[in-house]
This record gives C-alpha cells, sequence and structure tokens, in this order.
C-alpha cells in the first residue's frame, strides 16, 4: 500500500491487462450506447457523458480475466466484452446516482462535472434508469447458451439489487451518515454497496464461459474479499489523496460524516485489512493453478491503486 513505503511496481502483464481490458470495453461501450445524436439527445449525451466520463472499467476487466480463467486455452470468449460493457453500465449509473443532490451531493466524478452538475437533475436520475434498463437489454442478447445467460442476469440483478446487493448497501450508507459506525453495519455497507457488484462481475464471467460449480464458487469467494477490501481502499483514498488525483472530490467522507473503515478503525488499520483481504481471496483461487495469474495481480492492483 501508498502509506506502507513497500509498494511494488505493477508487473507489466497487469498493464497490459488494464490498457487492453479498459481498450476493449471502450470500444464495445462506443458500439452499443445510443448516439449523442439519436433522439430524445438530452439524455444520450447525459448517458454518454458519465460513461465516457474515463473511469478503471475494473468491474469488466474482472469479468473478462474471471472468463479467461475458467477457459483451458486462457483465451476471451467471443462476446464477452457486451457482458462487461452491461457491467460497466451498470456500476456507471450507480455513480451518477450516487452523486445526486439528494445522496451524496458531488459536483466532481471521473475528472468531470457530475451529471446532474451538466444536464440538471431530472435528466441524471432518467440517464441512470436508462443506463440500467439498457444494460439488461444488452445481457439479454448476450452470445451465450441459454441458460447461462438466465443465470447471470440473476446473478447481476441480485448483486444490484436491496438484499445484500448495491442498492440495499446505499441505503445503509445514506441511513448511517451522523450516527456512531459499528463495525458490522459498516461490513454490510460495504459489501453490498460495492463487493455484490464486483462479485457478479467475477460470477458472471466465469458463468459466460462455462464454468464448473466449483470454480464459480471460488470466483463468488474471491469476488466477496476483493470487493469489500476495494470499498476499504475507496474510503482510504478519500482521506490520503487529493480530488485531483481521484479525479471525484477528496474528503468528501468525512465531511459528510459516512460510516468509513478509516473512521472507525483509522488508515492503517484499515489497510492491514484490505491486504488481508487480499491474502485470502487470492487462497480461493489456489485449484486454478497459473490460470489466476493475472486475477491475483488484479486483487494486488485494487488495493495497491491510487485513485
Ligand atoms: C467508485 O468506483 C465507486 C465505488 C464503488 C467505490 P471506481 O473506483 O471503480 O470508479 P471508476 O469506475 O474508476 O470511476
Ligand atoms: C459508492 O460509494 C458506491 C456506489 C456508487 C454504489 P461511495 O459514495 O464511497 O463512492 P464514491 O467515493 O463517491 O466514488
Ligand atoms: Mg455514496
Ligand atoms: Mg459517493
Ligand atoms: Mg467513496
Amino acid at each position: 500500500m501508498l502509506q506502507t513505503g513497500t509498494q511494488k511496481s505493477n508487473p507489466p502483464m497487469l498493464k497490459d491487462t488494464l490498457e487492453s481490458g479498459c481498450r476493449t470495453i471502450d470500444e464495445a461501450l462506443q458500439r452499443l450506447l445510443p448516439a449523442d445524436s439519436a433522439y430524445p439527445q438530452s439524455i444520450h449525451r447525459a448517458m454518454r457523458h458519465s460513461v465516457f466520463a474515463g473511469g478503471k472499467r475494473i468491474r469488466p476487466i474482472l469479468c473478462m480475466e474471471a472468463a479467461r480463467a475458467v477457459s483451458r486455452n486462457a483465451a476471451l470468449p467471443e462476446g464477452i466484452e457486451e457482458l462487461g460493457s452491461a457491467l460497466e453500465m451498470l456500476h456507471t449509473y450507480s455513480l451518477v446516482h450516487d452523486d445526486l443532490p439528494a445522496l451524496d451531493n458531488d459536483d466532481l466524478r471521473r475528472g468531470q462535472p457530475t451529471c446532474h452538475k451538466v444536464f440538471g437533475e431530472a435528466t441524471a436520475i432518467l440517464a441512470g434508469d436508462a443506463l440500467q434498463t439498457y444494460a439488461y437489454e444488452v445481457l439479454s442478447r448476450l452470445r451465450c447458451p441459454a441458460e447461462a445467460r438466465v443465470r447471470i442476469i440473476e446473478e447481476i440483478s441480485r448483486g444490484t439489487g436491496t438484499i445484500a446487493g448495491m442498492i440495499g448497501g446505499q441505503v445503509i450508507d445514506l441511513e448511517s451518515e451522523h450516527q456512531k459506525p459499528d463495525a458490522t453495519v459498516l461490513e454490510y455497507i460495504h459489501r453490498a454497496k460495492t463487493g455484490a457488484l464486483i462479485t457478479a462481475s467475477l460470477v458472471s464471467g466465469g458463468l459466460y464461459a462455462g464454468g464448473t460449480e466449483d470454480e464459480i464458487d471460488r470466483l463468488r469467494d474471491f469476488g466477496r474479499a476483493i470487493g469489500l477490501a476495494f470499498q476499504i481502499v475507496d474510503d482510504v483514498l478519500d482521506v490520503t489523496q487529493s480530488s485531483e488525483q481521484l479525479g471525484k472530490t477528496a474528503g468528501k467522507d468525512t465531511a459528510s460524516d459516512k460510516a468509513t473503515y478509516p473512521a472507525l478503525f483509522g488508515v492503517d488499520e484499515s489497510i492491514r485489512r484490505a491486504d488481508e483481504l487480499v491474502a485470502s481471496a487470492n487462497e480461493a483461487l489456489k485449484p486454478f493453478g497459473d490460470r489466476a495469474e493475472t486475477l491475483k495481480q488484479l486483487a494486488n492492483f485494487l488495493v495497491q491503486r491510487k485513485k
């Protein structure tokens, strides 16, 4: 981690994975999303503004690498970038809504003014809704066996839903502002608001590639651990980095009196927990052998990242 002075530089293979993953997903999103010029233009411009403002594309990359890990020839299954794009649309929808005045009330996202700042609140709400419904249209057309397609849709809708999913986590996140942080509630918030979609990304990639039940279970265990670690690190970055570095408002959690890991445990203990989670995540992938190398590198990257 950045604060310990033991940070390793990223291995070259990881750099390629991140760059080519981003490229693949950006190309697919460009192709899939309605053009700015399509009527009604305002909603399509708002959707594209938030999707193409930047973003690490971590969820689609995890999805694609999970698929690669289960396929014996290490190739990406054809059409998986459409699954990855749907995940990125759902993630972007969650960011557009998270930034709204009624939720976190943020002006800056991915280094750009937030969707509601540019297009107004009503259009931003509808752009989030539209990214969500369009994601499911894309999922309904996935080029994999119908049974896998239905399981993928179930996984993703559950991961973004109210029972231990993204929306449930967002609800408790908001209700916990200005409350004394409690470790059990905090873990629930982080697993649900962020961990659940990250887990669904890995599981859906495994399902798309025809993974065995044991492989799917292991991807789920890996996802649960790195998903929680990812949000712990997001909390840490909020207090250790600048807005310029993050592309979103730094210090926002403290200002809003959010329930966060650094608020409850301090920065060092939060980092220790994230590192421990990554170690346990990587352990879950042991039976994959060498095929899990990239996923393990991605897990390490997620806790070492600076934005
Ligand atoms: C930010 O997610 C919101 C959280 C769930 C913590 P990312 O850190 O993946 O944001 P982008 O997609 O790179 O902008
Ligand atoms: C966001 O958590 C989680 C979702 C968008 C579902 P945060 O509120 O911590 O995300 P940032 O820090 O604004 O990106
Ligand atoms: Mg939030
Ligand atoms: Mg926020
Ligand atoms: Mg945050």
